[in-house]
């Protein structure tokens, strides 16, 4: 079973990327092969500071590497060392549908959000799909978001099999984990970089503590009084760091009253802050250690590349490029 997912290096990784995508993608690299990358071609869909995108990459390998993604058993790599991924794209765009993209959320979200409607935003999904296909993905471990751009993937896989024959891709499957599958943001909407909503993964201790107690929405339940656990954002977030015995007991403590809004989220931070210690430690060693990081990159591209030009090599045969 081979495993492979990216993510963008376009801001400051969030407790929602860890959950719905890095956490499985942990998990995923101890039963089978694993393929994880920064998609750094997609975030220039967004993103026009080449400082920016240089120094968001190498943070994002830092944060990938603290979370736990091992190089020991998984090929870890930028997407633009392995440029022939734009080849693949180019070979599956020529195969989808113009429909197929307009239909696609995440396009008409970002639109919607005030991003620039260009080329590169409209057919992201066909380099999703390239990313996918050229490694020989069996499954794609992502946040339910992404769900729809592995159907896409799936579709022209498909259509480049029935195009030109044979078994040339096989189709890859999402592995979406349902319990943790939309993380809410500090103000109970989807947390997203864009709603400026989210808890960070890293960073210091102290405002960390502030964004928890100043951001996380609650309503206006006086101390005493029991309180809604229906539609809690604290719950929902404590969730996902406590055990179920803490849990259990806040909630417990929600319907009693006589405990405030602001001992829940100090106990909510306590709980995060503890989640991430180890990945923080790891992260401190990392940040000291640059050659090491950057080590990992050139490694898993050199293996990246090798598997892509094997794959590449077969789809130019069967599409008719290759004429000698
Ligand atoms: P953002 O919405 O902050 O821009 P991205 O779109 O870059 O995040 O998402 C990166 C990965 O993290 C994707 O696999 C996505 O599905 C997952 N993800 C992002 N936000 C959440 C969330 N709130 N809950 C679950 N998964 C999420
Ligand atoms: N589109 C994904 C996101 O925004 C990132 C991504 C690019 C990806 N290529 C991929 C995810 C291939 C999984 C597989 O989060």
């Amino acid at each position: 079973m081979r495993f492979l997912t990216g993510l963008q290096p376009s801001g400051q990784l969030h407790i929602g990327n860890y959950f719905g995508a890095i956490k499985s993608a942990v998990e995923l690299q101890n039963k089978g092969e694993a393929f994880y990358f920064i998609a750094n071609y997609h975030a220039m869909t967004t993103m026009t500071s080449a400082a920016q995108l240089r120094e968001n990459t190498i943070n994002l390998a830092i944060d990938f590497l603290a979370c736990g993604l091992d190089p020991q058993k998984a090929i870890i790599f930028s997407q633009s060392a392995v440029p022939e991924v734009n080849e693949l794209a180019w070979i599956l765009s020529t195969v989808c549908p113009m429909g197929l993209l307009e239909r696609c959320h995440s396009y008409k979200d970002k639109i919607a959000k005030g991003f620039s409607p260009n080329h590169a935003l409209f057919a992201y999904p066909a380099l999703m799909a390239a990313d996918i296909l050229l490694y020989n993905s069996d499954a794609v471990p992502v946040g339910k978001d992404q769900k729809q751009h592995v159907e896409v993937t799936r579709d022209l896989a498909g259509k480049i099999n029935d195009t030109f024959g044979g078994d040339i891709f096989k189709l890859p499957e999402p592995i979406i984990n349902e319990v943790t599958a939309i993380v809410p943001g500090l103000d109970g909407q989807k947390m997203s970089k864009s709603y400026g909503n989210t808890l960070p993964i890293f960073g210091e201790e102290k405002p960390l503590r502030k964004i928890i107690n100043k951001k996380v929405v609650t309503d206006a339940t006086p101390l005493e009084d029991p309180k809604p656990t229906e539609g809690s954002i604290i719950l929902a977030l404590y969730k996902l760091f406590a055990t179920a015995e803490q849990y259990d007991e806040m909630v417990e403590a929600h319907k009693r009253g006589g405990v405030g809004y602001g001992q829940f989220k100090k106990d909510l931070f306590e709980a995060y802050w503890e989640y991430f210690r180890a990945a923080r430690e790891k992260r401190e060693w990392l940040v000291a250690n640059p050659d090491y990081v950057t080590g990992v990159l050139t490694d898993g591209a050199a293996r990246a590349r090798e598997e892509a030009n094997i794959t590449l090599t077969r789809v130019r045969e069967a599409v008719g490029l290759v004429w000698h």
